[in-house]
């Protein structure tokens, strides 16, 4: 006879689709099933593809030795109760566009998935990794009517991990002994906050020149492009998709990890009513809550820069929906 205790136990495992099966999709899904972290239901709107990964990746499961499912599919019935929706669809950049290139076409495909994936899904918490970043989760956000703290956008562990590598090679120092913190839209107008980047504690004005961390976060405004001018067919996704994994996990173990993302803001730095990159705690709620850290006049003026190119998109992206 079973306990109390155990039968009331839920024999569900957390669940995680993600939409869209190109690079990050897929890579993604490979991040979180090998981490154990969930079931995964893979979506494309391409026949085959989504089914052939999950395939492809469940034949590695006896050597990787994980026990997630994994489900490819071109019916989002099957996404049905998911913990968390990852929408990667949409088109990926190609050498010379800007992510605000992208921004017409894949602001018809997020708003379609999106719609789609919450049908099934009510309770599920949104994490939108399509470009442009901080538009396309104001625009999830703002067609699904979900609250606030269950949106959020990708773009800052990304942007923040990148200046980490960066400042990791030019030290020859451990990465993982490097902390990094950028905010601000993922674009050009991205802010890496200089004072806020350490080696074991020790600011890295301490360490280099300020030419030399003129030169990183230029590198880092630039971290996309110079992958996309690298592989000439598409965009980075071994970098997204472990940015994206590190937030799945921050909110399916519950973290309340202190980690850059967008969020939507209602007056925290002086921004209202958009979704920017910020230091969110991160949970099984979602965005638990936005830290403002002190910004010095210029960073500030950054931040707004950034917050009006981020408005102006998303006043043309909401206006091509009508
Ligand atoms: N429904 C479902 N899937 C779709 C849809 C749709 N309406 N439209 C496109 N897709 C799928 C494509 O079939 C493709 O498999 O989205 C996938 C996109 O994959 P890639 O082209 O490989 O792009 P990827 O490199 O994964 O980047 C995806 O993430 O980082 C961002 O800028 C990047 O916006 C891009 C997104």
């Amino acid at each position: 006879m079973s306990s109390p205790a155990t039968s009331q136990m839920s024999c569900k495992s957390p669940q995680v689709s993600i939409i869209g099966a190109g690079k990050v999709g897929s890579t993604l899904t490979q991040r979180i099933a090998e981490k154990n972290l969930a079931d995964v239901v893979l979506v494309d709107i391409v026949e085959g593809l989504p089914q052939g990964i999950a395939l492809d990746l469940r034949e590695a499961q006896g050597i990787e030795l994980h026990d997630s499912k994994i489900i490819g599919t071109n019916d989002y019935a099957e996404t049905a109760g998911s913990d968390i929706i990852a929408i990667t669809a949409g088109l990926a950049r190609k050498p010379g566009m800007s992510r605000e290139d992208l921004l017409q076409t894949n602001t018809k495909i997020v708003v379609d998935v999106a719609q789609k994936a919450l049908a099934y899904s009510p309770n599920a918490i949104f994490i939108v990794i399509t470009n442009p970043l901080d538009v396309m989760t104001y625009l999830v956000w703002k067609t699904t009517n979900l609250p606030p703290q269950k949106v959020m956008g990708m773009a800052g562990v990304l942007d923040s991990c990148r200046l980490q590598s960066f400042i990791a090679m030019e030290l020859g120092v451990l990465t993982a002994d490097v902390t990094a913190m950028v905010l601000g839209g993922h674009g050009d107008l991205m802010l890496p906050l200089t004072r806020y980047c350490t080696v074991r504690g020790v600011p890295i004005t301490e360490l280099m020149d300020g030419a030399t961390i003129d030169r990183l976060l230029e590198r880092t405004r630039n971290g996309g492009a110079e992958i996309v001018k690298l592989l000439q067919t598409g965009g980075a996704f071994f970098a997204p998709a472990s940015s994206a994994c590190l937030m799945v996990e921050a909110i399916l173990r519950n973290q309340s990890r202190l980690l850059p993302a967008a969020a939507y803001l209602q007056g925290e730095y002086g921004i209202k009513d958009l979704f920017l990159g910020v230091p969110c705690r991160l949970g099984c709620d979602g965005v638990e809550s936005i830290l403002e850290v002190k910004l010095t006049d210029i960073e500030r003026n950054a931040l707004e820069a950034s917050a009006r190119s981020v408005r102006k998109n998303v006043e043309i992206a909401l206006a091509s929906l009508h």
